[in-house]
């Protein structure tokens, strides 16, 4: 296993890390995730939860790739899997027998009785098609889905997008609507954390009987927001929501692109809350790496038109025998190793550690999460939770990495996501990182005033 980091801080970016950042700033297109960009350096390799860049610095990861890199890095049986099929067969839709073993294996794993797959390449590919099957089984039109969700980037869905990504970017899809998701912390609609469920299903109720033509397709909701924050809604929260998609006559879509296989020590999200979904999306830990996602839905449903029309939900790399591979390798592993119980025991113990950050620092807000899918709020002031500046956060994150740590503390809503093969050691050692920069962040406070 990798060592842990060095104890003394790095000088970042290193010599090689600062010369193929540069080089490749001349030509890449700005937009890449702005974790890249901040931390300008060129990663060489990794294993398990580590990272290693190109000057041999040496980094545990509480990102994996936002919540991708499930099974790690470089995992040995994954890598193998993928080398072995890409000597064998790469690209077609023709049936495989990798295809074949891994529809299998999802037919044994899915919850709601979704045992019908269909796998695509990108998040935002397959939460499309999920919104094409609920259209062509309900013969409605129009989508609800939640303030601070994500399902992707593309047009079809960028309606669906809680937050203010999509301004410049209009005219949206018609027939999109957005209510408020039941956060306890930062509680919409001034309601209390206690009553914000009853709010949020009263103001959805309400929309869809305003806002709408009566002809919901579809309520896409993801069971604990990941990139609005690692957000967990009151139990109740899916179920209600079933209720409403019940009488709208429309499908209910749970997106566990971040959720699924073992994010929220829970093979899949929506366990925590049980509830029958019509579809469900799946991608990152999926593939662990390999661009795959996948849309589950049930025997009865699959056949609608035009969804099920031939080549209706197909794409030119959606379950080719490589990804296919991959998928059912990282599946596998998942299994053998216990990665989703591991989440579970890591995740409580991340979370252990970081529970008393919420009286040593005036800037710690909030602690919560389910699994390793951790949230951490920072705040300028506890009592009207007004986020932390950018500017203390971006220190935050930087003075992390200097010290072998990879988080996303560059905004106040951080979010501790490690691979599931995350271990002991390597929590405990991002923890104390953690205490050692706020520390420092709250004796700057301290003396500021
Ligand atoms: C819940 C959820 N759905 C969909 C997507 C979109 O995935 P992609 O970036 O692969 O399009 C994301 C990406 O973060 C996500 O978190």
């Amino acid at each position: 296993m990798t060592a842990l980091p060095a104890s003394t801080p790095y000088a970042l970016p290193g010599p090689r890390s600062r010369a193929l950042f540069s080089r490749e700033q001349r030509f890449i297109s700005p937009g890449i995730q702005q974790i890249a960009t901040l931390a300008g350096v060129a990663m060489d390799h990794g294993q398990g939860a580590t990272l290693t860049d190109v000057d041999g610095n040496v980094y545990v990861d509480f990102v994996a790739g936002i919540c991708v890199a499930s099974l790690g890095h470089a995992h040995p049986r994954y890598a193998a899997a993928l080398a072995e099929q890409a000597a064998q067969l790469t690209v077609g839709s023709f049936t495989s027998r990798a295809r074949t073993e891994l529809v299998e294996t999802m037919a044994e794993l899915a919850p709601s009785g979704l045992t019908r797959l269909q796998l695509f390449s990108g998040g935002a590919e397959a939460v499309e098609a999920a919104l094409r099957l609920a259209k062509s089984v309900t013969g409605h039109y129009e989508v609800v889905s939640f303030w601070g969700g994500f399902h992707g980037k593309t047009g079809g869905v960028l309606g669906n997008l809680g937050s203010t990504f999509k301004h410049g970017l209009g005219p949206l899809t018609p027939g999109t609507f957005l209510s408020p998701y039941p956060d306890q912390y930062r509680v919409p609609l001034n309601a209390t954390p206690d009553s914000v469920l009853d709010a949020c299903i009263a103001f959805l109720e309400q929309k869809l009987a305003i806002e709408t033509t009566g002809k919901l397709a579809a309520i896409l909701v993801e069971p604990i927001q990941g990139t609005g924050g690692n957000i967990i809604p009151p139990l109740g929260f899916l179920p209600r929501l079933r209720e409403v998609a019940d009488r709208h006559g429309a499908f209910l879509i749970v997106d566990e692109m971040i959720c699924g296989f073992g994010r929220t020590g829970r093979m899949f999200g929506l366990e925590r809350d049980p509830v029958r979904a019509d579809a469900i999306t799946i991608g990152k830990g999926f593939g662990a790496g390999f661009p795959v996602t996948g849309l589950l839905t049930s025997d009865a449903h699959c056949t609608a038109t035009p969804y099920a029309l031939p080549s209706g939900s197909s794409s030119s790399y959606g379950g080719n025998p490589l990804a296919a591979a991959a998928a059912l390798a990282a599946i596998r592993i998942n299994r053998e190793e216990g990665l989703v119980e591991n989440s579970r025991r890591m995740g409580e113990r991340l979370r252990e550690g970081l529970r008393p950050f919420q009286d040593r620092y005036d800037f710690v807000g909030h602690v919560d999460g389910e699994g390793l899918l951790v949230r951490l709020e920072l705040v300028s002031d506890r009592a009207t939770r007004a986020p932390l500046d950018k500017a203390t956060c971006q220190r935050i994150f930087l003075e992390c990495f200097r010290r072998g740590l990879i988080t996303m503390a560059y905004g106040p809503s951080v979010r501790l996501n490690p691979p599931l093969v995350v271990t002991e050691e390597q929590i405990d050692f991002g923890v104390s990182v953690l205490r050692e920069v706020f520390d420092a962040i709250q004796d700057q406070r301290t003396e500021a005033r």
